[in-house]
């Protein structure tokens, strides 16, 4: 009994050494509250540098709430250990960055730790932000400081234990994050590492691209770029394993991140068509160099195909006649702007999108189309591309599988299973609203 109870002592003891060891290893210190500096103290190309590059990372687009101020914070994220919410980054001295030095926002980008030392949770994509260059964190920092502040306390995260003790990060981080700027592959040409310092680094492409582990981490290897699920939305491979019908080429990618479409693929919705938003207003250069870096992911021995011999065999023969419901469905509620049209020029660029090229209708997951054909596009990524009503008052579930199972065995596929209770489940998950918010 008494060895016993030694032991439990021993056990005991050596666990308050290790937690007291982990403690003091992962305490990150506070970093001094600084004046916030000056607009004047940063040139004019300094600040529309950071613009840019703030677009290209999406800060907007996760730092503001739904009809809250631009980068204010408290938009709610869902995480598989609960909601997380954005903060302030406007300069205000009390709720935002304002008493925070060039120092501590480098530290949060880099090593995902606030200014007071506390661990970030990587809903904040820091594990790509890492990446970035000094001159890019600078041109960054220069743009959010003389943006306006703005007094907003957004909600406080609190997760439940254990994932609310944030000093448990520390091991986190050393399993998961790979510290600092990407070394360039000297076996690539330069623009493909450009692509790869976009994509990779302020892009964050594979924080919604790639699978995660149970510790919510991206997977690596062959994993990365492979595909995941996100907030109802099926997130296509960018690898050769898209389900797109034609393969991608270098100049389909480049329309698609420059206007939202791709004549050959079909438009950018759900949570792409803010990245797209932010992607759009890049130098062309750069947005071909992530497409070479794309490319590099794919399988470049594919055919490309060709997009007008594809949609025309697809329609060669109506396979439907008149009185068969999916068709008077898609007659009634979707020809008008979704024709059959066999020349895809005559799909106004977007506008009026060639459906039987859409990724979403060959995707295993019917998700993306019944979200789509649900809430509607209602905000486009870009000007290029147009809008489209939501139907969820205007059609039953049943009838939207019903039309959306016609649109697939007219392309040629097997009908998605189970396809109204899908639809009736997105429909009570989701709510049509503006897939874009002004940055
Ligand atoms: C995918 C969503 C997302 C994107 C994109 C994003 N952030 Fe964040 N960011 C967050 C979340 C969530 C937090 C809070 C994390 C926490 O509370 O642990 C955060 C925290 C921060 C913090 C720490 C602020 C504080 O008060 O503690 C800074 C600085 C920051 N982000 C800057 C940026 C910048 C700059 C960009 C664009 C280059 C950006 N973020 C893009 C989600 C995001
Ligand atoms: C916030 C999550 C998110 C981020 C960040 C993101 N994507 Fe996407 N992406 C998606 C979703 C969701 C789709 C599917 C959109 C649809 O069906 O309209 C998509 C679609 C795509 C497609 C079309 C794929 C196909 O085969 O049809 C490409 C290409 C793409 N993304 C590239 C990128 C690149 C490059 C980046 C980084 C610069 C990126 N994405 C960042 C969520 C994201
Ligand atoms: C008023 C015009 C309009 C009507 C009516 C309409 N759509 Fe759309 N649809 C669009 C536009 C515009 C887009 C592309 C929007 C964007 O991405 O910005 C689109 C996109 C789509 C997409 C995604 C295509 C892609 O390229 O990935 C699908 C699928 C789709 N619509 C199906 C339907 C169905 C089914 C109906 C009938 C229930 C319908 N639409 C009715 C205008 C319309």
């Amino acid at each position: 009994m008494r060895t016993l109870k030694k032991i439990l002592l021993l056990l005991l003891l050596l666990l308050i050494v290790l937690v007291g060891g982990f403690l003091a290893l992962s305490h990150q210190p506070a970093i001094g509250a600084g004046n916030p500096p000056a607009a004047a103290s940063f040139s004019p190309q300094q600040i529309e540098k950071g613009r840019l590059l703030a677009a290209m990372g999406d800060c907007a687009v996760c730092h503001t709430a739904p009809g809250g101020q631009t980068n204010a914070g408290g938009l709610p994220i869902a995480s598989p250990f609960g909601t997380i919410y954005s903060t302030n980054i406007t300069p205000d001295v009390d709720t935002g960055i304002g008493r925070w030095t060039y120092e501590a926002f480098a530290r949060a980008m880099r090593h995902g730790v606030d200014r007071e030392g506390k661990y970030l949770y990587p809903a904040f994509p820091y594990t790509a932000f890492t990446h970035v260059k000094d001159e890019d964190l600078q041109a960054l920092y220069a743009f959010l400081m003389s943006e306006p502040a703005v007094k907003f306390d957004p909600p406080e995260t609190s997760l439940k234990f254990p994932f609310n003790l944030r000093p448990g990060l520390a091991a986190w981080n050393w399993l998961f994050l790979k510290r600092g700027p990407l070394p360039d592959d000297s076996s690539m040409p330069p623009e493909w590492n450009r692509g790869a310092y976009l994509a990779e680094g302020l892009g964050h492409c594979s924080a919604c691209h790639t699978p995660r582990n149970q510790f919510g981490a991206e997977k690596t290897g062959e994993h990365h770029f492979a595909g995941t699920t996100l907030d109802g939305w099926s997130v296509p491979a960018l690898t050769s394993a898209t389900p797109a019908p034609l393969p991608w080429t270098a100049d389909d990618l480049y329309q698609y991140f420059k206007f939202g479409f791709s004549p050959r693929h079909g438009s950018a919705a759900g949570p792409m068509a803010p990245v797209i938003h932010g992607l759009s207003q890049q130098s062309d250069a750069d947005l071909k160099a992530l497409a070479s870096y794309v490319m590099s992911y794919k399988k470049d021995t594919a055919d490309p195909g060709d997009a007008q011999a594809f949609v025309a065999s697809k329609f060669e023969k109506s396979k439907f006649a008149l009185d068969h419901e999916g068709y008077r469905l898609f007659e009634g509620a979707c020809a008008s702007c979704h024709s059959d049209a066999s020349d895809i020029k005559d799909s106004l660029f977007g506008v009026r999108p060639q459906w039987v090229l859409s990724t979403k209708v060959y995707a295993d997951s019917p998700n993306n189309a019944a979200l789509v054909v649900l809430n509607g596009i209602q905000s486009a990524p870009t000007p290029q591309t147009g809008t489209m009503p939501a139907f969820r008052h205007n059609l039953s579930d049943a009838q939207i599988a019903t039309l959306l199972n016609t649109m697939r065995e007219q392309a040629g596929l097997k009908p998605w299973n189970n396809l109204p209770d899908q639809v009736a489940k997105l429909r009570k998950d989701t709510q049509p609203g503006p897939t874009v918010r002004a940055h």
